[in-house]
């Protein structure tokens, strides 16, 4: 029977106590001897647990027990959760997790020490909650190059659109009911910022390229200018908006990367990734495009994929599987400055005044009395703040998904 630990009994770590407890045959089948939890660590109390003997407060009672042999962190934030996986890679114990701010930040130095120590240090639900998708890159793509990654890596911010969108809710109200629901992090704002899916895209990235890609480097838009009008407007266009996490892989071995709120045509299936639904889009040389599908958060589909970690690393106790990337030499993010994009306009401009700024731009119905909106042609970042210079209204200026 292998034994394991549990730390931060939240949402993520109640699910994955819920899942252990509820399906043991399973997971013994599946594990190959049962899993059972002799500790669960967190800073309050759970005195009406029917399990409350589980309950610590001491970190050192897992690093000490030589029978812990996985160990499920989902405390989330940087530390303590840093310090302490270190500490059970460093004494030999795999380390499963849902902490994506952990694994963007410091996964090239713990994934070295998990190989180093010959166990596993697992993050399948650190990236789309419930979706497999760490694996198919690790695993099942393997033999592509992969040349772009794309997708919806943040429920909340989904939810909250989605909301919006269908029920006219106002953007505090959906916000709040995420909270919830259980799909926001502690401070919202790393979703609603983009920060979370920043974090995301990067360790798909870093995955895919092998080589660590820095969240610091990827520039960021959330979705809190995003309103009501722009969302009537997109919807007029046959379109919708949603928060996207995008990754290209250049020839040169650099990569470009941004989260952007982007305008997406109806007639693209990431367009239907509604509510807490995720979904990634991967594109390799030879599979062509694959997209992964599924509930991005919320209690049980990310124990799901902490709990089929822990499975896994118990399986593989005796063997290190080498998921990692490594720091390069040199920094390959790519500028992106020659990157194009063609943009969703919204502006008080007369007609005129735009066909003066965007020759060969297209005219689309407004939602809003009194204003124009278009798209452009393909432009970089330099040329439309350019184009946009001789405009005297601008009201949005949205990306649009390619
Ligand atoms: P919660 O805040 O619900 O749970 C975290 C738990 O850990 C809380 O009970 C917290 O206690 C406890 N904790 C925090 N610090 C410590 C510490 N130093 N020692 C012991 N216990 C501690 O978070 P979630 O379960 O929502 O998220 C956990 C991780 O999973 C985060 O990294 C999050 O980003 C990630 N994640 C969350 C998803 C979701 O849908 N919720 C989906 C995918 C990933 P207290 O409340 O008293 O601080
Ligand atoms: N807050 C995150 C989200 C949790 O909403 O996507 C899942 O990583």
């Amino acid at each position: 029977m292998a034994k394991a630990a549990i730390m931060g009994f939240g949402t993520v770590g109640g699910g994955v106590y819920d899942i252990i407890d509820a399906s043991r045959e399973k997971v013994s089948l599946n594990a190959g001897e049962p899993i059972d939890v002799k500790y669960i660590l967190d800073i309050r109390d759970f005195p009406n647990h029917p399990r409350k003997e589980l309950f610590t407060k001491d970190f050192s009672d897992i690093l000490n027990d030589p029978e812990v042999t996985v160990v499920a962190e989902v405390m989330g934030g940087l530390h303590p959760a840093y310090e302490f996986t270190k500490s059970l890679l460093e004494n030999g114990k795999s380390v499963v997790t849902s902490n994506k701010e952990l694994v963007a930040t410091y996964g090239t130095e713990l994934l070295a020490i998990a190989r180093e120590k010959n166990v596993n240090y697992f993050f399948e639900a650190s990236v789309g909650g419930g979706i497999p998708v760490i694996r198919p890159i690790h695993q099942c793509l393997t033999a592509n190059n992969i040349l772009k990654i794309a997708g919806i890596l943040n429920g909340t911010t989904n939810y909250i659109l989605n909301e919006m969108i269908t029920k006219g809710k106002a953007f505090a109200d959906a916000l709040a009911d995420a909270q919830k629901l259980g799909y926001a992090e502690r401070n919202p704002a790393a979703d609603i910022e983009g920060h979370d899916a920043c974090r995301k895209i990067a360790i798909l990235a870093s995955l895919a390229s092998r080589n660590f890609v820095d969240y610091n480097d990827i520039p960021t838009e959330g979705i809190t200018e995003i309103t009501l009008d722009d969302v009537n407007c997109a919807a007029k266009l046959g379109a919708v908006i949603k928060l996207i996490g995008y990754a290209r892989f250049l020839e040169d071995g650099k990569v470009f990367s941004i989260v952007a709120p982007m305008l997406i045509d109806k007639s693209d299936p990431l367009s239907g990734v509604d509510g807490v639904m995720n979904a990634v889009m991967i594109t390799g040389d030879s599979v062509g495009d694959v997209m992964f599908y599924g509930a991005g958060a919320g209690k049980l589909p990310t124990a799901s994929a902490v709990v089929a970690d822990m499975i896994d690393a118990v399986k593989h106790c005796e063997r290190s599987k080498k998921i990692f990337w490594e720091k390069p030499e040199k920094n390959i993010t790519a500028s992106g400055d020659d990157v194009k994009f063609s943009y969703f306009i919204r502006t008080g401009d007369s007609a005129d005044n735009i066909k003066a700024a965007f020759e060969d731009c297209r005219f689309t119905e407004s939602a809003v009395t009194g204003e124009s909106a278009f798209i452009t042609e393909p432009l970089t970042a330099a040329e439309i703040e350019d184009r946009l210079e001789k405009l005297s209204s601008v009201i949005s200026k949205i990306r649009v998904f390619n």
